[in-house]
């Protein structure tokens, strides 16, 4: 069973967008609230936006990395966490004409972004959605939640991973962060 959620940027919805931020490549138009909807097909309230993404298998992730994000990792809707981010990614052509195991060591070897990711949980929840084969504008909706105190630490994260070899393959990229409405 596939799980399509579409985030919906628009003026209504349970998040209140406190910023959107285009860090590379094309922006996209401001929407002051957003709301996910379990579905790929947002109907007559369509918003502003409406990015649908699919939950999927792990690509790149090994056995005792996966034993370690499960062992630690919180689960999304905890009470405190009412700062979120919606990251929307693509990659460049280039990345996606690379072979698996060259992705594999860019994306870890050189990029560390498991590692990176590790030492931030289980402050920073998070859901990975693929949306690459489902032809919209980007391949990845990357979804985060984590207590305000967690704030500063959610910053060097992105910060960090922005830094990496794996980000040179990055084309398009908005930072939207949000809080509970
Ligand atoms: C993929 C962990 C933070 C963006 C992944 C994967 C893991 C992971 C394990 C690989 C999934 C697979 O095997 O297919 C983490 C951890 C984080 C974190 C533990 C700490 C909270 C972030 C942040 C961003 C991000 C802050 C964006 C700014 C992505 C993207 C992918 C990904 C775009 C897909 C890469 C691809 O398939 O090419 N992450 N991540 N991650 N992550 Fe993170």
């Amino acid at each position: 069973m596939t799980t399509h959620s579409t985030f919906i940027g628009g003026n209504h919805g349970p998040w209140k967008v406190t910023h959107m931020h285009t860090v590379a490549g094309e922006s996209l138009d401001w929407a002051s609230h957003l709301r996910i909807d379990l579905d790929s097909t947002p109907g007559r309230d369509a918003g502003v936006w409406a990015l649908t993404g699919v939950a999927s298998n792990l690509r790149y992730t090994e056995r005792t990395e996966k034993e370690a994000l499960t062992a630690i990792q919180a689960g999304l809707g905890r009470p405190e966490a009412i700062c979120a981010a919606l990251i929307p990614i693509r990659k460049t052509e280039a990345w996606w004409a690379l072979s698996q195991d060259e992705r594999r060591h860019l994306f870890e070897d050189q990029s560390h972004h498991i590692q990176t990711g590790l030492a931030y949980l289980p402050a920073i929840a998070r859901k990975l959605y693929h949306c690459r084969d489902l032809g919209g504008p980007f391949d990845f909706l990357t979804w985060f939640e984590y207590a305000p105190a967690h704030a500063v630490q959610f910053e060097a994260l992105v910060n960090a991973l922005r830094q990496t070899r794996e980000w040179s393959y990055i084309s398009r990229e908005i930072d939207i962060r949000l809080v509970r409405a």
